[in-house]
């Protein structure tokens, strides 16, 4: 199925490594354009060189980018304009994963965690509609977990502003359809990125066997972990003019983990 994705341009923070990156192979190897955002410049350089020696036919632009802070989220959106003077898509991907126990999570790492999480999305969201609507297949997606939908012990903060990102989803998408403008969300299971290389790495694991041990400790019914490729074959027809149809959905990416629809 052609995704009518080529010549198009998207906008991904948290673009430099695992679901986002994913994210970005997929879309270039459509023949669309991409500029990927994160803090860190060494990780964005190495990003848009595996794009390239990959043989990438859309461009890749980076620049690097904390999403918490809107100025500088505003640099970003602003090099687009430059570069592009158009957005397709806007992808709010960038997070970390936080949790812990309720009583020790302090009131400052609660703020930190819905600057990341809700008000960096609503800022980029807002601050890129002048692009999106020059553009005639708009679309915002906003990765999510699926514990938006259902909050397990020892998930907070991050489950609670998971929950805001799907109501911002779906009120969004109303708000914004009047504009052409389609809003949706997928939601995280348990899927391979480097987030959990890094979590192999600190206990000494390979990354195989800890994700195995990972997959089966929660109970995923199909009984692995993701591949970052099969988010984002989701994200890419999400995005894609062919799912013109849909907004203000949020699709689970969990191998059947969730116990909700
Ligand atoms: N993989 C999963 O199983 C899973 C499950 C549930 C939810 N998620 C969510 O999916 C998204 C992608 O995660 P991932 O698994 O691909 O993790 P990852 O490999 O660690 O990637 C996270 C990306 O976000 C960027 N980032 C983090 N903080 C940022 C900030 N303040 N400003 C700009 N960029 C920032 C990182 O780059 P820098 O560090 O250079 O900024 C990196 O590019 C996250 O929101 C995560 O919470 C993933």
């Amino acid at each position: 199925m052609d995704l009518h994705l080529e010549g198009r341009h998207f906008l991904i923070t948290g673009g430099s490594t695992g679901l986002g990156l994913g994210l970005a192979r997929t879309l270039v190897d459509e023949g669309a354009h991409v500029l990927l955002v994160g803090r860190s410049q060494d990780k964005l350089d190495a990003a848009a060189q595996q794009l390239t020696d990959a043989g990438a036919s859309g461009r890749v632009l980076t620049k690097p980018t904390d999403v918490r802070d809107p100025d500088i989220l505003q640099a970003a959106i602003d090099t687009a304009e430059r570069e592009w003077g158009v957005l397709d898509g806007l992808v709010n991907n960038a997070g970390v994963h936080t949790s812990g126990g309720f009583e020790n999570t302090t009131d400052e790492e609660w703020q930190a965690d819905f600057e990341l999480k809700l008000l960096a999305k609503v800022r980029g969201i807002r601050q890129s509609l002048p692009l999106l609507r020059k553009s005639d297949a708009p679309s915002v997606l906003n990765v999510l977990s699926i514990f938006a939908k259902f909050q397990p012990p020892r998930s907070m903060p991050s489950s609670v502003y998971r929950a805001a990102g799907l109501a911002l989803t779906n009120g969004l998408s109303r708000d914004l359809a009047a504009d052409g403008i389609r809003v949706n969300a997928t939601l995280i299971g348990f899927v391979h990125s480097d987030q959990w290389v890094r979590g192999a790495a600190a206990s000494d694991q390979p990354v195989e066997d800890w994700e195995a041990k990972r997959a089966s400790d929660l109970g995923v019914p199909l009984g692995r972990v993701g591949r970052t490729e099969e988010f984002a074959d989701i994200a890419a027809f999400l995005l894609s003019p062919r799912a013109g149809y849909l907004t203000g959905t949020a699709i689970n990416v969990d191998g059947g983990l969730s116990m909700v629809i």
